[in-house]
């Protein structure tokens, strides 16, 4: 199917057709969650841990899933291309109740929508990216994919007006991630990414670096890293599902060692290009 076709409520239709309610609560109150998968060729990219990643977010909002990991497949797949390099973008909100109120109505349907666009690769991959460390003003449920962004948007947009690709947060002297990307950094030698918990979303991406780290002995280490020792990072990358590894070469006002990607990145780089395609 064509990007321009999307999936609503068990229905394939074009995106100008596909309509929610006023009622829906993920539009009154953001009351819901999504996944972001990628697709190379036609391929869903580890699509068990982003399966898994969705079923925590699910019951971390007490919602119940509508879907089993094979029917989501089944739904998901005929919105793919297997000539091109995409990702999925799915959201389940809670649905239509009958009024406004902050509380769970009973008996609601979910709403399922999920819809394709193609991965554009980021235009400064060669010359590295700038960010901007930015407080951390998020919630306490960072480890959820919530629908509900607005602290996310706010950020990343502070870092546009400041001509970076992404929002380095902070939060009370350490870095916690992107406002929508992972964190990883290289200090003396060694490649720190902070550990799991409420504070991070658990980036699959994030994690086959771990991964291909350990499988190439790299050193690395998951760890809290400070503000002041980000400054002195001779390297900084945030990595996404959609973005994939970005180098950064310059933090606020200071650059990164050389101001160019670094060794480790394109040495993890390179293994994570021929390990994507390596996927069946
Ligand atoms: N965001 N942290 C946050 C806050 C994110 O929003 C994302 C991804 C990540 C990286 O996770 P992954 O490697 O699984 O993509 C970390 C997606 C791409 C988005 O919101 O569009």
């Amino acid at each position: 199917m064509d990007n321009n076709t999307v999936y609503l409520n068990g229905q394939y239709l074009p995106h100008c057709d596909a309509k929610i309610s006023v009622m829906d609560r993920g539009f009154l109150f953001g009351d819901g969650i999504y996944e972001v998968i990628p697709s190379y060729l036609g391929h869903l990219f580890h699509f068990q841990e982003h399966m898994e990643r969705l079923e925590n977010s699910l019951s971390s909002i007490r919602l119940a899933n509508p879907h089993d990991r094979a029917q989501w497949l089944e739904i998901l797949t005929p919105l793919l291309n297997a000539n091109l390099d995409q990702y999925i973008y799915l959201q389940i909100t809670r649905g239509v109740g009958p009024k406004r109120d902050h509380a769970f109505p009973e008996n609601i349907t979910p709403t399922v929508f999920a819809m394709c666009s193609n991965i554009v690769p980021f235009a400064d991959l060669d010359s590295g990216a700038k960010a901007l460390s930015v407080d951390d003003s998020r919630w306490e449920l960072c480890n959820v994919k919530a629908t509900t962004l607005l602290a996310n948007i706010l950020l990343r947009q502070q870092a546009v007006e400041k001509g970076c690709a992404e929002a380095i947060l902070v939060k009370d002297g350490y870095v916690t991630e992107g406002a929508a990307s992972n964190i990883f950094a290289v200090i003396d030698g060694i490649l720190i990414t902070p550990p799991r918990g409420h504070e991070i979303l658990p980036g699959i991406t994030r994690d086959v670096i771990l991964e291909l780290a350990k499988q190439n002995n790299i050193p690395h280490s998951e760890d809290i890293i400070s503000l002041d020792a980000l400054q002195t990072a001779s390297e900084i990358w945030l990595t996404s599902s959609t973005r994939e590894i970005i180098p950064v070469v310059q933090l606020d006002n200071e650059i990164i060692a050389n101001g160019k990607p670094g060794p480790i990145w394109q040495t993890i780089n390179q293994l994570f290009q021929a390990y994507k395609q390596s996927r069946p």
